[in-house]
């Protein structure tokens, strides 16, 4: 599944760490592949290159000769989970990704992470962290997903570039191969005492109807704390973490209810945030 979208800051690292959490808890074996060369997701999940290989760019230039299981690193959130043989893994980010990330990526450059993932088979999940823009590492993500995450704020800017970023979808859709049979919209910082995120969250329930997932995040007074002591939010004490975990769940849930199950042998449904 992939987590992206057009615009800066909206939360796609903070959604596709809030879903890891929620696969870790319920031993869903998944890999993060951090497509940001900034690495957000990585440091997150408390990991770092300890060979230049592991890079996903590296990787990606490998194309059919990369071996992507070989070249991730565990997450440490995985040994302080309570589950026996928990799998959470991180194809690291980098900037020797950023090559990829040319807007006129050609269709043979768009099919690398779709190949590598192809090739893996230790995971029923694949979580891909999107760099903020609609390019060429964006556009690999979606070639090799089955559903794509859009993650918005209700502001005004945050909901028309959601809208352009669908239409960008269904257009990349009609022009090449993609598995991508879903696109979710996750209403991500949203503060019920503003009256203009109100409005902007009506607004989004019209716009994107059913595509706009159930629950709304709500804006998380010690989020960034969990995220900054590279913590899973499940594994975090108190009343506000555990909500917001409990939220992660009811989204993990729904989007692998909707998400078209893949061979195991072929590797895993893989889903792309995107903002
Ligand atoms: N629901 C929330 N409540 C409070 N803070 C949040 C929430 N969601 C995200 N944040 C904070 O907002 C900042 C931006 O979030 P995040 O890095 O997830 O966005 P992003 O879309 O991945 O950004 P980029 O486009 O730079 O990759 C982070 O500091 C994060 O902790
Ligand atoms: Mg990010």
């Amino acid at each position: 599944m992939g987590i992206s979208s057009l615009k800066g800051g909206v939360g796609k690292t903070s959604v596709t760490l809030g879903l890891a959490s929620a696969a870790l808890s319920a031993g869903t074996p998944t890999l993060v592949v951090d497509l940001d060369p900034h690495a957000d997701a990585s440091t997150g999940l408390g990991v770092a290159l300890t060979h230049p290989q592991q890079e996903i760019g590296r990787q990606l230039k490998a194309g059919r000769r990369g071996d992507l299981e070989a070249n991730v690193q565990p997450s440490p959130w995985a040994s302080r989970s309570e589950r026996d043989a928990a799998v959470l893994d991180v194809a690291v980010g980098g900037s020797y990704g950023t090559v990829y990330d040319r807007p006129d990526l050609r269709p043979r450059d768009l099919r690398r992470l779709k190949q590598l993932l192809d090739k893996t088979s230790k995971y029923d999940l694949v979580l891909i962290d999107c760099p903020p823009s609609l390019n060429g590492l964006t556009r690999q993500a979606w070639t090799a997903s089955h559903q794509a995450v859009l993650v918005a704020e209700p502001s005004l800017f945050s909901v028309a570039g959601t809208e352009r970023t669908m239409r960008a979808i269904d257009m990349f859709k009609n022009e090449f191969t993609t598995p991508l049979n879903s696109t979710r919209v996750v209403a991500n910082r949203f503060r019920e005492s503003s009256t203009e995120q109100r409005f902007r969250l009506s607004e989004m329930r019209r716009m994107f109807s059913s595509h706009l997932m159930n629950p709304v995040l709500p804006e998380q007074p010690d989020w960034q704390q969990i995220q900054g002591a590279a913590y899973a939010v499940h594994q975090w004490p108190g009343e506000a973490a555990k909500q917001t975990a409990q939220h992660f769940d009811q989204l993990l849930a729904s989007l692998l209810g909707t998400q078209q199950k893949r061979p195991r042998t072929r590797g895993v449904p893989a889903a792309s945030t995107t903002a």
